[in-house]
């Protein structure tokens, strides 16, 4: 039997290409379109990744769990490359169409907030931004119910003959992680002898990455934000930059930051 398969089939072009709905006659609005579908791809590709690494660190596979998260920070760095080309969006490009999105808002991003889940930023009121009994609510609670990636990395420092308290290793996993003054002392056994924890080392330093990479992003959003809409409120709801300026407190793996000091 001969493969039928097209270029345009394989892809799903005919419906991705036509899944962009402007709501105004404004030529920057598919601009606007493509960067938040763009985002939300690299995201879908991300939260992919991110699931391998997490089986892989828990199934002892560590080293091959490198590869997958190396590929993570390197998406991060196209996405964040990507608010120069929103930015060449004026103030007045904007507000012609801005009326047109309503109350929506990356508030409702489920994948943003499913990966923040993941990597360890815990916090169940974001539940409240998914309709009732759609998958975006069921596949979000799925992370927030799970370990994150920060509590597998910390089960094994424990199983390398780190001291973990059970508190931790037992955490309620849907809450925010608090950090711990006795996982900042297991890091910083593995910095101060990084050939006899170079597995652990390694690790940490990808989550690094990640983490550096997100609050970059952040970073971004709250300047292109402050940009093209000043201090408006947020089309969610929020006092707009205000808001930005504060998610970048959020830090995934706060002991891998705070550890420094100290070597
Ligand atoms: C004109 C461009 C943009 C403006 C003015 C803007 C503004 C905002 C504001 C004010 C918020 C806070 C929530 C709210 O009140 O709505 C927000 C949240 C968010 N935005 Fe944007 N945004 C823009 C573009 C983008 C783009 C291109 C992306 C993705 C590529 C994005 C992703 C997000 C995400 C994920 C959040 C939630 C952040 C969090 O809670 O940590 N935004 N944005």
């Amino acid at each position: 039997m001969t493969n039928t398969t097209t270029y345009a089939s394989y892809l799903g072009l005919e419906r991705l290409l036509t899944a962009q709905h402007p709501t105004s006659d404004r030529h920057d609005e598919l601009l606007f379109i493509i960067i938040h579908q763009t985002k939300e791809l690299w995201l879908k590709e991300i939260i992919h990744e991110v699931r391998l690494a997490k089986r892989l660190i828990r199934s002892q596979e560590v080293e091959p769990a490198y590869k997958a998260l190396a590929r993570v920070s390197r998406i991060q760095t196209i996405m964040t490359l990507s608010w120069d080309v929103l930015a060449t969006m004026t103030p007045a490009d904007y507000l012609s169409f801005r009326g047109g999105l309503g109350t929506s808002s990356g508030f409702q991003s489920w994948q943003f907030r499913t990966l923040e889940y993941m990597l360890g930023l815990k916090d169940a009121s974001f539940l409240s931004f998914q309709d009732e009994g759609s998958e975006a609510l069921e596949t979000l609670k799925a992370a927030l119910e799970a370990p994150s990636l920060y509590d597998d990395a910390i089960q094994r420092l424990a199983a390398h003959d780190l001291h973990v308290p059970a508190e931790v290793l037992q955490r309620d996993v849907t809450l925010p992680y608090e950090p711990s003054p006795a996982v900042e002392d297991a890091w910083l056994a593995v910095y101060r002898d990084t050939k006899r924890y170079w597995e652990l080392y390694q690790l940490a330093e990808k989550l690094v990455d990640l983490d550096d990479a997100l609050l970059t992003w952040r970073h971004k959003h709250v300047l292109t934000v402050e940009r093209i809409i000043g201090g408006k409120r947020g089309t969610g709801g929020s006092d707009g930059a205000g808001y930005l300026q504060r998610t970048l407190q959020r830090r995934c793996f706060p002991e891998l930051w705070t550890l420094r000091t100290r070597l």
